[in-house]
């Protein structure tokens, strides 16, 4: 078998540097087995957070050879040679070694109004096919807020933090605002307090998700057409909910009015 080597960054929010880790091979591993053998066998105390080896909990993310990526679904044999380097996610402040504080993602969760259903009819709720897959989409999402991490409005700019939702939120808000039977309105909220006009469109977000969600295309993108552009004919799916709304009129919308 051949030698790996592995350059963890060890540390504590004081700062911390790369350290090497040479070790056997073994066929069949992923990142997260090598750095559970490395805690094994020469480095007890590296800090690494994880939950269920299968893609499904988030909570292993990391930057692997400079990529976003899951520690436990990252194969051995499918990095190039020569050393594999481990960090832990930029955006987010280091607790220790691998793991962050990722609290601030949970901070804007509690910003977001919950679903709020009208009061149910004596036939019970009904929704069509087309509406329950397209929540399914964005339900899909495991929070490893790799595509937080990845996204500049707060990777590059910590300021931005507090105006500013990131990508798993905005689709967690394009699954509650094109519910048809959610009555909340979130527009405003999204605007002006979670910063969804400093997205640019970059799609990085998009190019790390683990479950492939379109967040850009199916989130994002319908969700800035809604919010910025005044003559916006809803079709396809987005539809349901805003036709339920008001139009503008051609009045309201040569005037701004952001209804
Ligand atoms: Fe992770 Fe994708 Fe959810 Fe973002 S949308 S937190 S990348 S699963
Ligand atoms: Fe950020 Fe994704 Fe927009 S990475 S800038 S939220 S397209
Ligand atoms: Fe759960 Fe990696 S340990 S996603």
């Amino acid at each position: 078998m051949s030698d790996v080597t592995m350059r963890i960054w060890r540390g504590d929010p004081a700062g911390g540097d790369f350290e090497e880790y040479a070790l056997e091979a073994q066929e069949g591993e992923v990142v997260l087995d090598v750095v559970h053998r490395i805690q094994a066998t020469q480095a007890p105390d590296l800090a690494c957070r994880w939950n269920c080896k299968a893609g499904k909990c988030g909570s292993c993310s990391a930057e692997i050879n400079g990529t976003p990526r899951l520690m436990c679904m990252t194969r051995m044999d499918q990095l190039p040679e020569g050393p594999v380097t481990v960090a832990p996610m930029r955006t987010f402040p280091v607790v220790r070694d691998l793991v962050t504080d990722v609290s601030f993602n949970y901070e804007v969760a509690k910003r977001i109004p919950a679903f709020e259903p009208p009061a149910r009819p004596a036939e019970g709720y009904r929704m069509q096919q087309i509406d329950v897959e397209r929540g399914q989409e964005f339900r899909k999402c495991i929070e490893c807020f790799m595509c937080q991490n990845v996204c500049h409005v707060i990777r590059d700019h910590e300021e931005n933090k507090p105006h500013y939702a990131g990508p798993r939120f905005f689709i967690r808000l394009a699954e509650l605002e094109t519910h048809p039977l959610d009555t909340n309105d979130r527009r405003e909220l999204v605007r002006q307090r979670m910063g969804l006009g400093l997205c640019n469109i970059t799609k990085c977000c998009t190019e790390v998700c683990p479950e492939h969600i379109k967040i850009t295309d199916n989130g994002i993108i319908p969700m800035k057409e809604r919010v910025v552009d005044a003559s916006y004919d809803p079709v396809g799916w987005l539809g349901r909910k805003i036709m339920r709304r008001p139009k503008r009129s051609p009045e309201e919308a040569a005037a701004g009015s952001s209804s």
